[in-house]
Parts: structure tokens; sequence; C-alpha cells
């Protein structure tokens, strides 16, 4: 029989072919401002439990496409995923964020676990399985992982801190000990992004969301190369591997991070600059990004202000349309509504 080739415009746009309407999705797509979210998140009892179980997340995956019909669903799950798999205790406090225990001496880091349990990630990869079997054929599905950073700094702080200083000062004081969590993430995270590939994902993402508190040389060592390690690792055995960076908070380090890490696309945040990310970026990569989330929150004429913003800047080259960081909860579901009409009305 023959196949009929359909086209997903987000893998389009990552594979160098800009798109009239830029594809568009949301960080966060599938959380807590979803009514339908909030409901199964209080079947499910615990956020964990919602993420290891494969009906759920799969289901949680598939609510934002259906009421929005993105162009791309994330899986449902969390970048301490690993920290979980690799033995850590990781919890998550209605309200309260994650929690973790502090690692944060060289001789708890010579105690860490080299290699993941990949068998509690098997209900992540489950719901790959079942999430790709629903989605329609135009649609992407992402994978993902935390960057080796941002991870680090929940797993040495045991929970997130205004500008991780825990863990810059750990990568100070004990920079072996802080080089090997880092080394560990990275080997156990290219191993989780295959799974991921293997179980359905069309492209991966790398969250670095804590990227813009390290100085130069720390950004360096602790954000660019670990991704270019983790791209290479992947590339090693799924060659033609979608990857988009998310260095958050980079500015003017982007260029280095892009030419470095040598992956396809990169998530820029609302603050980044356009002449730079143009001149700089996206001539060499896609370019995903950046509302402001405030602006959706906030709704009206500043929200289409700041959608037409978004796409007078980059739209004439290799765009997908998103956020420039997660979507809050209390985003009204109109907002988003109004952000994406305006985006597929988009003429050139
Ligand atoms: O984008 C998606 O819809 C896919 C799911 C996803 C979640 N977390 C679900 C989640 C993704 C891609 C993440 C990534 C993630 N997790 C990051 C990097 C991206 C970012 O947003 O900065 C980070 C730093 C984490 C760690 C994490 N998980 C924090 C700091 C928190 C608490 C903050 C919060 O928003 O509550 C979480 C919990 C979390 N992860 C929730 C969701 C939907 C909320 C939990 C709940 O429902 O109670």
């Amino acid at each position: 029989l023959a196949q009929k080739t359909v086209v997903k415009p987000f893998l389009e746009v990552l594979s160098g072919r800009r798109q009239q309407v830029p594809p568009v999705w949301m960080m966060r797509q599938a959380g807590r401002y979803l009514p339908e979210y909030r409901e199964l998140r209080a079947k499910a009892g615990g956020f964990l439990d919602l993420c290891f179980t494969p009906e759920y997340a799969a289901e949680v995956t598939l609510q934002p496409i259906r009421r929005f019909n993105f162009d791309a669903a994330i899986i449902f799950s969390d970048i301490l995923v690993i920290p979980y798999a690799l033995g850590r205790s990781v919890r998550f406090e209605a309200g309260e964020g994650p929690r973790l225990d502090p690692l944060n001496t060289p001789e708890q880091v010579a105690a860490l676990a080299r290699h993941a349990d990949f068998g509690k990630l098997e209900p992540v990869y489950e719901a790959l399985r079942r999430v790709k079997r629903e989605l329609a054929p135009e649609i992407a599905l992402i994978g993902f992982c935390g960057a080796p950073w941002t991870v680090a700094t929940y797993m040495v702080a045991g929970q997130g801190t205004p500008d991780q200083a825990p863990a810059r000062m750990m990568a100070y004081r004990h920079p072996e000990a802080f080089a090997e969590i880092i080394d560990v993430l990275v080997e156990n995270s290219i191993q989780y992004l295959l799974g991921q590939l293997k179980a359905g994902a069309d492209a991966l993402q790398i969250f670095d969301t804590w990227a813009g508190v390290l100085p130069p040389r720390e950004f360096q060592r602790w954000s660019i190369e670990p991704a270019k390690r983790i791209v290479a690792g992947v590339r090693a055995q799924a060659p033609d591997a979608k990857i988009i960076g998310f260095p958050r908070g980079a500015g003017a380090l982007l260029p280095a991070y892009v030419e470095a890490t040598g992956v396809d696309a990169v998530s820029i945040d609302w603050a980044a600059e356009p002449s730079l990310i143009r001149e700089r970026v996206q001539n060499r990569v896609a370019v995903q990004g950046n509302l402001d989330p405030l602006a959706l929150i906030a709704g009206g004429a500043a929200l289409d202000r700041a959608v037409d913003d978004v796409l007078a800047h980059f739209a004439q080259g290799r765009l997908i349309f998103n956020l420039g960081h997660g979507i809050q909860p209390e985003t009204p579901i109109a907002h988003v509504e109004q952000m994406l009409q305006r985006v597929r009305a988009y003429k050139t």
C-alpha cells in the first residue's frame, strides 16, 4: 500500500524549512491553567503518580492538543525523574515545588549512583507510545530532559532557590565533585533521550532553565559543554535526532551555545534581543519562542502587541512560535485562544 507522507510543520522548521504560518506550541502546555488537568491531577494523587501512570500521563499530554490543536505535543513528565531514577529522594509538595535530599559534599557525591534504574522510567516510554498512537500524523511529539546544570541545581540545593546559589557555590568550592554530578547526568540523559526517541518522540528538548545565572566561564563549562556532549551522544546512535536547546537567560552567550552544541534550534526567553537573535542565531538554526508569559496572562491589546512583536521580529525566518518560558497557572484559556488566532492568521 502506498503510504501518504504527512508533513509535520514543526519538524519542517527544525529541518531548516521555514513555514509560512509558524508552527506553535507552549512550554508547560499541559498544566494547572487547564481544568481538565486539575481534575486528573486530583484523581492521580501525587504529581509523580501522574507522571508515572502511563494512562494518565498520556491523557494529560493530549489535553492541550484537543483543546488548541497545537503543532506539537510534549510528553508529560518532569526533569527531576532522572534524579529519581538515580535513587535520590524526590517529592513534590502541593504549592511548594520540588523537594530533594540535598547533595552538596564530595562524600555524598562519591556515593551517588552512576547509572539510573531505567526500569523506573519505563512508564514514561509507555506514555510516549500511547500518545504516539493517538496523535494526528501532522502533530509532532517532543521528548525532553533537564540540562545537567539545571537538574544539578535542584539536586544540590534540594529545592529551587532564587538564583541557585548553592549549586554555583559548590561548583566553585568542589569543582571535581560537582563535575562528577554533571558527568552522571550527561551519561544518563543521553540514554534517557535515546529511550524516548525509541518510544516515539519526533524531537527532543533540553531544558536549561537556570543557565542564565552563570558567569560566562561557568556557562561554558556547565551549560555549553554538557549540552554539546548530550547532542553528540544522542547523535552517535541516532544521527538524525532533532534537538532543541533552551539555555534560558543566555543573552549574548546564545550564539556561542548554538555554535558549540550543534542543536537544531534554540528556545529563546522573552528578554532576547531581536537583532542579535536574527543575525547570529536564526541565521544558523531555527528559533523557538518567545512571548512573555505575563503578556499571555494580561491579554487584551498588550497580548496582541506582544504576539505581533514576536512575529515581526522572527517570522521571516525559521520560527516555532512559543512562550519565553512556561505558561503560568493563572493564565485564562481565552487568552491562549486569542494568541493562537493571531499567530495562525499571520501573513508574510
Ligand atoms: O511542558 C509540558 O507541558 C510538559 C511537562 C513539564 C513539566 N515540567 C510538568 C510539571 C516539563 C517540560 C517540565 C520541565 C521542568 N520541570 C523544568 C524546566 C522547564 C521550566 O519550566 O523551567 C523545571 C525547572 C522543572 C522542575 C519543576 N517541576 C519545578 C520547579 C516545579 C514546581 C513549579 C511549578 O510550576 O509548580 C515542577 C512541578 C511541575 N512540573 C508541574 C508541572 C505541570 C506542576 C505540578 C503540579 O501539577 O502540581
